[in-house]
């Protein structure tokens, strides 16, 4: 599967790195330079077309001023949020932009992957592939009888952002999925993992689990080129033993009074004064009414006094300092081949 990823994907280098699509903190710089660190950097598409078209144009001229390209097609993937993503709209962008992947996230059910799956090859000519995040092995068995995605990434209970309310960690969620994808007749289809790894002994142990890849979101939050404020950063440094100092919620989405999520989803991040007065008894509304009231304090409003929504994976304890993406993708690759090196067993790196 190895070989089938680095003939898809020419630039890569093995083991597989990606850094997830996460609206606004995915700038084109940093999906520039994970891919040419030899990983895949993905933006998030978003909802609104303008401005997806402004992000790849900035990304293309990142990517085309070092390096030239094979076949026009743009070395990095954009993901959606298909629950709130008009697939008529978005079509335009991504025929005029040909990137080596869409990633889709979060229907409002899952028939609805068909039509964009079948959209993006035909305007791609088959030049994009189709990737799809499942939380479930049986959402896994099921898009691929709906999309027959090219690669599958399997989200974990302990990933940072949105994701299911309920479901495993990838420690047992990831040789399930493969053993029902194999047992279901798609051995060969590419299986990444997602959700709580930080650095090389999470990538060692993905690969352990028989995953092709894994996609980092929490670690490139904290890199230099991810667009979030400082303050976010800070305690993403700050904080440690996530299983305790974050929490899958939907408050965020409440503070943030964002609508339509599909109900099974919530979303992990650091727990704050937002959330200990939810656990008091506070009500929406007066919780909404400090947020906002907060959001001009900028950097200060985020830490445990504050307010701001503070997105984060499990992982978190285990990031120490801010690194360009780059050196990111190095490190870890590096750390990942250091471990292989004293266990032949890992063959791929
Ligand atoms: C701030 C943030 C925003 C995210 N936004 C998206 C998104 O727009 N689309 C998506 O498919 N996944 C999104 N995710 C989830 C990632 O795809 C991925 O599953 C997750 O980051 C992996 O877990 P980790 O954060 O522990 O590395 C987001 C994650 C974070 C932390």
């Amino acid at each position: 599967m190895a070989s089938l990823l680095t003939r898809t994907y020419p630039w890569i280098k093995l083991p597989l790195i990606v850094s997830a699509p996460m609206l606004n903190a995915a700038t084109p710089a940093l999906a520039a330079s994970v891919s040419q660190a030899g990983g895949i950097g993905f933006l998030a598409g978003g909802t609104k077309p303008a401005e997806l078209d402004k992000l790849l144009t900035k990304t293309s001229a990142l990517i085309f001023s070092k390096s030239r390209l094979r076949n026009g097609i743009l070395p990095i993937g954009v993901g959606f949020q298909n629950w709130g993503c008009d697939l008529h709209a978005m079509s335009p962008v991504f025929r005029k932009h040909c990137v080596a992947a869409i990633w889709l996230f979060a229907p409002k059910q899952l028939a609805d992957f068909r039509p964009w799956a079948e959209e993006i090859r035909s305007v791609s000519q088959g030049r994009t592939q189709v990737w799809i995040q499942v939380g479930t092995v049986s959402e896994a068995l099921e898009v691929m009888k709906l999309a027959r995605p090219n690669v599958i990434v399997v989200q974990g209970t302990d990933a940072g952002g949105h994701g299911l309310r309920q479901s495993a960690s990838i420690i047992s969620l990831l040789p399930e999925t493969k053993d029902a994808l194999e047992a279901a007749g798609y051995p060969h289809v590419p299986v990444l993992a997602a959700g709580g790894i930080v650095e090389s002994r999470g990538v060692a142990a993905a690969l352990t689990l028989g995953a092709d890849g894994v996609v980092m979101g929490t670690r490139f939050l904290a890199s230099k080129e991810a667009g979030i404020p400082k303050g976010w950063q800070n305690e993403l440094i700050r904080v440690k033993d996530g299983g305790t100092t974050t929490k899958r919620s939907t408050l965020c989405d409440r503070l943030k009074e964002t609508v339509g999520w599909p109900e099974h989803y919530d979303g992990r991040a650091i727990t704050n004064k937002g959330h200990l007065d939810e656990e008091a008894g506070l009500s929406d509304a007066e919780n909404v009414r400090l947020y906002k009231a907060e959001l001009k304090l900028g950097d200060e409003a985020f830490g445990n006094h504050g307010r701001m929504v503070t997105y984060a994976g499990t992982g978190v304890g285990l990031i120490k300092e801010a690194k360009s993406a780059a050196e990111i993708v190095d490190e870890t690759s590096f750390g990942t081949r250091l471990i292989a090196r004293k266990s032949p067993s890992y063959a791929q790196v």
